[in-house]
């Protein structure tokens, strides 16, 4: 889709379709008048009927011109002016972009609305609600026969022309993260038997090209050698080989000093049977989701070259499938991980702490120069989702200053986080009679235990774990999501990131 933003008065531009936003209250009345004099009596009418109040989520259309040359007009609601924030104000535009798509319009203008605060500031203002609209025009397609025809080509932005330039930049933010987003998502979508980690560092591969980012592929000889016996445990039982698939992106830094290293870290499983210790078969199905945290760094590594970041970021993703069959690891076996620490296996379904150990021993031990921080996202624990369900990610950080960046970026993306704790009473846990440490807590506290057992593998450097387990993909359709993927942790990594390199 193409994206625009002019400040043409709004009787004078033509689209197909024209949005306007108000919040609960708002009165329109001029805004509609410009749209052209047809819709003047609709819209009478539909304040006095008390048709359309401005309530977060409510979508009204006045259709009542004969004259094919005058634009649909889509009413969609803010709710209460003081609550508005950029969240708000993507899913309101997601709104209203899907509002015109299903009245067959192939282009839609979205007039900015007014308001206070910093949602409303022209840059963050245009950025919400071109992110908005791309994230909710998408759908998943690949499979079907029939692929909808319909389709917004062209979106374009109303401001007035001192907000020009400022929200020139902001749609341009918004698109790249709303297009990364929507990456993610269908990597996410795909299903186990598409979806493999051959499949993904291909992905990786084509985004290293059309970004600019360098990349290299671990094959499981690679990993012999380096002794990541954690990650090639696991993907033993599977005839899918393994692969830890490395991106980096390297700022121009036009002869400043040497800008920082971090590294993501994301969790590329991409089907979870649970392995020996198997699943039930109820939902089993969602589980070729496991590897969405892998989808997020490889949408946030897209994303990071399109906002042309400062800092240098590598993102990893170990990728393998957990099967099982004669050939898989099995509970009680005792796997080295590259870093030397010796883990007993005590459930081969908490298998995604066991892949991203290696990576995350190489990122903070291996890699130079040394990352100033690590960061991973998961879907790690159902325990995640219990403590959590669907309103946030959990952050586990040994590090405050990182956790309060991350906490930062979670706002202003609407990625929400929720931190929790993390000491030495999760710690003990993961004691182990027989190895150095067991994959699994002997308590409560699902989540936390297992981040405390990432943390065995991140040495000295600052490391925050988000487990997405709640967020990576919703059965229902709501706001800007539909069912399946929600690209979760793209925005919130790629904000934090920008943040740390400007
Ligand atoms: N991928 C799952 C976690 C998961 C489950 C995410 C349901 C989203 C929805 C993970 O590999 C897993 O199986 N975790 C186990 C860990 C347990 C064995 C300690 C879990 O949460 O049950
Ligand atoms: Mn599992
Ligand atoms: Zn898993």
């Amino acid at each position: 889709m193409d994206i625009q933003v002019v400040d043409t008065a709004l009787g004078r531009h033509r689209d197909e379709a024209v949005v306007l936003f108000a919040a609960q209250g708002e009165r329109l009345r001029k805004r509609v008048a410009s749209a052209g004099k047809d819709f003047r009596g609709g819209y009478q009418t539909l304040v006095a009927t008390k048709g359309f109040g401005g309530d977060a989520g409510q979508v009204r259309t006045l259709t009542q011109s004969k004259d094919e040359r005058v634009p649909t007009l889509i009413l969609v609601g803010l709710g209460k002016a003081a609550d508005i924030t950029g969240q708000s104000l993507r899913h309101a535009a997601s709104a209203g972009a899907r509002t015109a798509r299903e009245l067959g319009a192939a282009s839609v203008t979205f007039v900015a609305p007014e308001g206070r605060g910093s949602a409303f500031r022209a840059d963050h203002l245009a950025e919400a609600l071109a992110e908005g609209a791309v994230q909710g025009l998408y759908r998943f397609q690949t499979y079907k026969r029939k692929p909808a025809e319909d389709g917004i080509e062209r979106l374009t932005l109303l401001v007035d022309a001192k907000s020009l330039a400022r929200a020139r930049r902001g749609a341009a933010e918004g698109q790249v993260l709303g297009e990364a987003v929507t990456f993610a998502r269908q990597l996410g979508n795909e299903p186990g038997n598409t979806a493999t980690p051959t499949f993904l560092a291909e992905e990786a591969a084509r985004i290293a090209g059309e970004c600019g980012l360098d990349l290299e592929v671990l094959e499981e000889d690679d990993m012999r050698k380096l002794g990541m016996g954690s990650l090639l445990g696991v993907s033993q039982g599977s005839i899918e080989p393994a692969k830890l698939i490395i991106l980096t992106y390297e700022p121009k830094t036009r002869g400043k000093k040497k800008p920082d290293t971090i590294a993501i870290v994301g969790k590329g499983l991409t089907f979870d049977t649970g392995g020996v210790s198997i699943k039930p078969s109820a939902k089993m199905e969602d589980m070729k989701f496991d590897m969405c945290g892998g989808a997020a760094v490889l949408g946030a590594m897209q994303a990071i070259a399109g906002l042309k970041v400062g800092v240098r970021v590598v993102g990893l993703v170990p990728a393998s499938e957990n099967m099982c069959g004669g050939a898989s690891y099995k509970p009680g076996d005792i796997l080295r991980a590259m870093n030397g620490t010796t883990i007993e296996v005590r459930n081969t379904d908490a298998e995604g702490r066991l892949i991203l150990a290696d990576a995350l021993a190489y990122a903070t031990s291996k890699m130079r120069p040394r990352p100033k921080a690590v960061v991973d996202l998961a879907t790690l624990t159902g325990a995640c989702v219990v403590a959590l369900g669907d309103g946030h990610g959990a952050l586990v950080s040994n590090n405050d200053g990182l956790a309060q960046e991350l906490l930062e970026a979670s706002t202003e993306s609407g990625d929400a986080l929720w931190r929790m704790p993390i000491n030495d009473i999760y710690r003990a846990q993961l004691d182990s009679p027989y190895a150095d440490v067991s994959n699994l807590g002997t308590g409560g506290a699902g989540t936390i235990t297992a981040a405390a057992f990432l943390e065995k593998f991140t040495g000295k450097v600052p490391w925050a774990h988000l487990d997405i387990a709640g967020m990576a993909w919703t059965a229902k359709k709501s706001g800007y999501f539909s069912t399946g993927a929600t690209g979760f942790g793209v925005r919130v990594i790629a904000r934090y990131l920008q943040a740390r390199g400007s």
